[in-house]
């Protein structure tokens, strides 16, 4: 199956704002997490079959210290302080990847700061099926 994009500036969004001033985002913008811990992306995806994914995080971080964010899938904390190190600039863009199971159709994958800085710059969120779950049955 083809990659799936989901843009941050459609996901819910708690502790943070859809900004649009640093350029190289795809979609219409990003998300700028609020400066806290406990900023978050929740994003809404939908897969045909559970399985194996990759998560794909576009992101950027203009600073030189990493901003991780716990990564959890239907309320299932999947990554602990994933790290988002930083990129350069706030309009150098860099992918961080990680996998975790979903399920059948729908399932929200949420992205939360755990440092007082907040979370990087969000891009998008990308899914794609990993391994057997990739290869479609004849
Ligand atoms: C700057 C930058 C923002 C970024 C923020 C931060 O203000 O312009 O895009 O989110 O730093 O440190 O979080």
């Amino acid at each position: 199956a083809a990659p799936v994009r989901y843009e941050s500036e459609n996901a819910a969004i708690s502790q943070g704002a859809v900004e649009s001033n640093h350029a190289g985002f795809t979609g219409t913008g990003f998300v700028n997490y609020d400066n806290v811990a406990t900023s978050s992306v929740e994003y809404t995806v939908n897969v045909p079959s559970a399985g194996q994914y990759s998560l794909a995080l576009r992101y950027a971080n203009g600073t030189t210290t990493s901003r991780p964010l716990d990564v959890a899938v239907n309320g299932s904390l999947v990554v602990n302080d994933l790290g988002f190190p930083g990129t350069g600039a706030w309009t150098s863009y860099q992918t961080v990847t990680t996998t975790a199971t979903l399920a059948a159709g729908t399932n929200r994958i949420k992205t939360t700061a755990v440092v007082a800085a907040g979370g990087p710059n969000a891009d998008s969120l990308t899914i794609d099926a990993v391994g057997a779950a990739a290869t479609p049955v004849a």
